[in-house]
């Protein structure tokens, strides 16, 4: 029998060095762990007093708890930061060129750590309601990449968050699959399988020490849903009625993945009041406060997500009442639920959103006018190149109107026009299937502009003259040029 040692998130911070490589489990803040990486900082901030370098590099599943991305960038704390961020702290730094920043598809993380390619994981930080001295680890609010920064990792630090009821036992399905030439298929063939086990096991010996803590997750805040996000969600809940009626999508309809923020969240709404769309699951990788109030009126039946990613009074309604969610909620490791062979299987139905889009439907999610970093690629690359329809959303405009979301060419191309089959702004929808790049040019200016940036865009358009993708390249970018000069799109 095995007893780990209990020990402090100092004593704990103490034992990673200058060089290290930190991965921390969860999802956006839920499940991330949120005492040791304050005390990383702390020690690394009376290094530097001393004269010490000390940087670490930081893995994490998604966005973080403030205590990891925040504290450690305020801290000048890291080396290098992957897969994807959104602290504000994190990204002036990413974007000073203080720290490397590598983005990286969700999916991936976990078989890039494992195939070696990001080197050794000195340390896994695990943010658990429970620990047994068996070594059966129950993790929390979210999963991430957690079962595989266990596996891998040299030291193994538990925290023991008792803000999480030990009643989340049960909501995980902790599945790696073999690497390689063994890999074989994901035997999920709907949203509701349970492919793995409910615990992480691990020789307990490889856990250096448990800390304890009780502070709660760092949910996000929605604002109310206004004009400009209701109409999209609208757009989008119409089209896909549309799709019903056409046949296209099954009487049952198909799983839902939606993506962060507050347009999502919008459109999720939509879907859910929409009075011909039927009860739907989700297979997504976000659990936002929507799906429960959808759950709980019957609207969404089933959701399978690799976090809980909730206000604090959506995580307390859940905690409330966790026996009716228990049969509806599964959480699974990221490389599952963002899982390219799974998508297609499922037929999945793709919603994430943009900072822009071009003309013909080639779409930049990451770089604010090509070149500051916004938060990353996320799971969009996954879901948008497998989905049974993908779609991308946004409003038309930003920054009061000055800024198109629609330009002649993205500054920056994370999802290209063979993988986006619809756009929808506030607007319309712009349905890209079967269509032409011409077609697609005049489809998305006509539907999803906003109507005072339609004569530029079409000028731009015909300036490109005769040709299959009509573009003129000295004038591709005078969106972004104008913008740069004089603060407005419009020249
Ligand atoms: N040019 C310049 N700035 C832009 C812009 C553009 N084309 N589009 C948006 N912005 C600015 C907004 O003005 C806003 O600035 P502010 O914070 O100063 O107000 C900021 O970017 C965020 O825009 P908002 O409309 O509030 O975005 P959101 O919360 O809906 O998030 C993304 C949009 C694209 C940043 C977010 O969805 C994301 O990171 N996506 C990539 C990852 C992903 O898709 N994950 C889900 C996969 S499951």
């Amino acid at each position: 029998m095995c007893s780990i040692p209990r020990m402090t998130a100092e004593e704990a911070a103490a034992m990673i060095k200058h060089g290290d490589t930190v991965a921390f489990s969860g999802f956006t803040p839920a499940g991330s762990p949120k005492i040791i990486s304050r005390a990383i900082a702390a020690h690394a901030e009376t290094e530097h007093a001393a004269g010490r370098d000390y940087k670490i590099g930081v893995i994490s599943g998604a966005s973080t708890d403030p205590g990891v991305d925040g504290a450690l960038a305020r801290a000048n704390a890291v080396s290098f930061r992957t897969p994807y961020q959104s602290d504000k702290d994190m990204r002036t730094a990413i974007n000073a060129g203080c720290i490397r920043f590598f983005d990286m598809h969700l999916s991936m993380v976990a078989q890039n750590v494992r195939y070696g390619f990001l080197g050794p994981i000195h340390h896994a930080i695990i943010e658990a309601c429970d620990v047994t001295d068996e070594g059966e680890i129950v993790l929390t609010s979210g999963v991430g990449c957690a079962p595989t920064f266990i596996h891998q990792a040299d030291r193994i630090f538990i925290e023991l968050n008792k803000a999480h009821s030990k009643k989340l036992r049960g909501f995980h399905d902790i599945y790696e699959p073999a690497d390689p030439p063994h890999r074989k298929e994901i035997p999920v063939y709907t949203s509701r399988d349970r492919v793995g086990s409910d615990v992480v096991a691990v020789d307990p010996y490889r856990i250096v020490g448990i800390i304890e803590t009780d502070q709660a997750d760092a949910g996000p805040t929605f604002r109310d849903i206004d004009e400009t996000t209701q109409k999209i969600g609208d757009n989008v809940a119409n089209f896909l009625v549309g799709e019903m009626k056409a046949g296209r999508i099954p009487d049952s309809f198909l799983p839902i993945q939606s993506g962060v923020g507050e347009t999502a969240n919008a459109v999720l709404c939509a879907l859910g009041n929409h009075p011909d769309i039927p009860a739907f699951d989700m297979y997504t990788e976000v659990i936002q406060d929507a799906v429960l109030k959808l759950m709980k009126e019957g609207k969404i039946s089933f959701a399978s997500g690799s976090s809980l990613t909730f206000s604090a009074d959506t995580m307390k309604e859940f905690y409330d009442d966790i026996e009716f969610y228990r049969e509806k909620i599964i959480l699974r490791p990221q490389e599952i639920t963002n899982n390219p062979e799974v998508a297609r299987r499922l037929g999945i139905i793709s919603c994430n959103t943009a900072l822009e889009a071009d003309v013909f439907g080639n779409i930049n999610s990451t770089h604010v006018l090509g070149s500051k970093m916004m938060n990353g690629i996320g799971g969009s690359g996954d879901f948008t190149r497998n989905a049974y329809i993908s779609m991308f959303i946004c409003p038309s405009t930003q920054k009061g109107g000055k800024i198109s979301t629609i330009v002649p060419q993205v500054s920056h191309v994370d999802h290209t026009e063979h993988s986006v089959q619809v756009i929808a702004t506030e607007w319309g929808v712009a349905d890209l299937r079967g269509k032409a790049p011409n077609e697609r040019a005049r489809l998305i200016i006509e539907r999803c502009a906003h109507p005072t940036f339609r004569g530029e865009l079409l000028n731009n358009l015909a300036e490109g003259g005769i040709s299959h993708t009509p573009q003129d390249l000295q004038t591709a970018y005078e969106f972004h040029e104008s913008f740069r000069k004089t603060g407005n799109m419009h020249s």
